[in-house]
């Protein structure tokens, strides 16, 4: 048992991480600005920051805390925001990130754990990405995810922090927004049960690896666990879901006969997308638990369930 801060605990991923950690008897420090994340995401027996990484205080709230360890997630996690207003993707994400590695530096802290994306490879030039693909970041919010793994790299090297970054993949679950800039499945699923139409972004076609919530969070706690020389892992199912087939995939699961709108496609949109997870597997002998037709269900049932808190 050790004493973790988890920034961005509020958050859809975050709250996961901060359950499961709470689970396995960790003491847990949430530092969150509820920017996007929502108090009830947090869990009853965690200690509670409302603090914005850029903040001086952050560094108080550390020294007072005293954790062994820090997983960071806290983020401007849009990619449509970061290309609307790259200034505030990199303050946040980048200047952010920085005070929070140079807080662990001063108070010795020994091991972050980082929230990266597999935006980082941008347009796939093989498939499935392993982590020696070339990186092409084609957002800011993605250059801002590269940017923060070399600070990493150097914290890690020159500062003796035992630094891992994760990258993720489309993660889906129980509390993800569908509101906003959300994940495709989240998006899908509240239209679905609301008896409204969705809209697929050009033909459907085109893929991603989607990863359930839970799964990755015990790849969190794996990475944060384990010494392994690796300092950047892909997180990912290895398998390729296309978006209509997705959509296919939960029409049917709500049993709805409601066809969804073919819009524009979106500008720059990568067309494939999934990862080799065998490093993962191999060095945290992590391996992801739910198939896609579980984790739907579970999400379609938590989606079920909120719709009858408000009624
Ligand atoms: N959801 C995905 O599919 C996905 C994929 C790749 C990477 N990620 C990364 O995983 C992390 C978590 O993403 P999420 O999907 O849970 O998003 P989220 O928006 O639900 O979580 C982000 C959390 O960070 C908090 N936050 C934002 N700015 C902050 C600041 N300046 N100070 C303190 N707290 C701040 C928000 O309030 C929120 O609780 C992010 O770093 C994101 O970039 C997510």
């Amino acid at each position: 048992m050790s004493k973790i801060a988890v920034t961005g605990g509020a958050g859809f991923i975050g709250s996961h991480v901060v359950d499961r950690l709470i689970k396995e008897n960790h003491d847990v420090v949430v530092i969150d600005d509820l920017s996007s994340g929502r108090k009830e995401n947090i869990n009853d027996n965690a200690v509670f920051y409302e603090v914005n990484i850029c903040d001086p205080y952050l560094r108080e709230v550390l020294g007072k805390e005293s954790p062994e360890s820090v997983i960071h997630l806290a983020a401007q996690a849009s990619v449509r925001n970061s290309l609307a207003n790259p200034r505030f993707d990199a303050h946040t994400n980048i200047i952010g990130s920085i005070s929070l590695l140079e807080s662990c530096k001063d108070l010795c802290i020994g091991k972050v754990v980082y929230a990266s994306s597999v935006g980082v490879y941008g347009e796939p030039q093989y498939l499935p990405v392993d982590e020696m693909h070339p990186i092409k970041p084609i957002s800011p919010y993605a250059v801002s995810k590269q940017t923060v793994e070399n600070y990493l790299y150097y914290y890690k090297k020159t500062h003796n922090i035992d630094c891992v970054s994760l990258r993720f993949a489309n993660v889906y679950g129980p509390r993800q927004d569908p509101n906003g800039e959300a994940g495709v499945i989240a998006v899908f699923i509240n239209r679905l049960l609301q008896d409204q139409k969705a809209v697929i972004n050009g033909d459907g076609g085109q893929t991603r690896d989607f990863v359930f919530v839970e799964d990755l969070a015990k790849a969190v706690l794996l990475a944060l666990e384990k010494n392994t020389e690796c300092n950047v892992f892909n997180i990912g199912t290895g398998s390729e879901v296309a978006i209509e087939k997705l959509y296919n995939n939960l029409k049917k699961i709500v049993d709805s006969s409601l066809f969804p709108i073919y819009g524009e496609p979106i500008g720059g949109e990568i067309r494939r997308m999934y990862v080799n997870p065998e490093l993962v597997k191999k060095e945290l002998e992590w391996m992801p638990e739910t198939d896609l037709k579980s984790g739907l269900k579970k999400t379609i049932s938590w989606f079920r369930s909120r719709k009858k808190e408000a009624i």
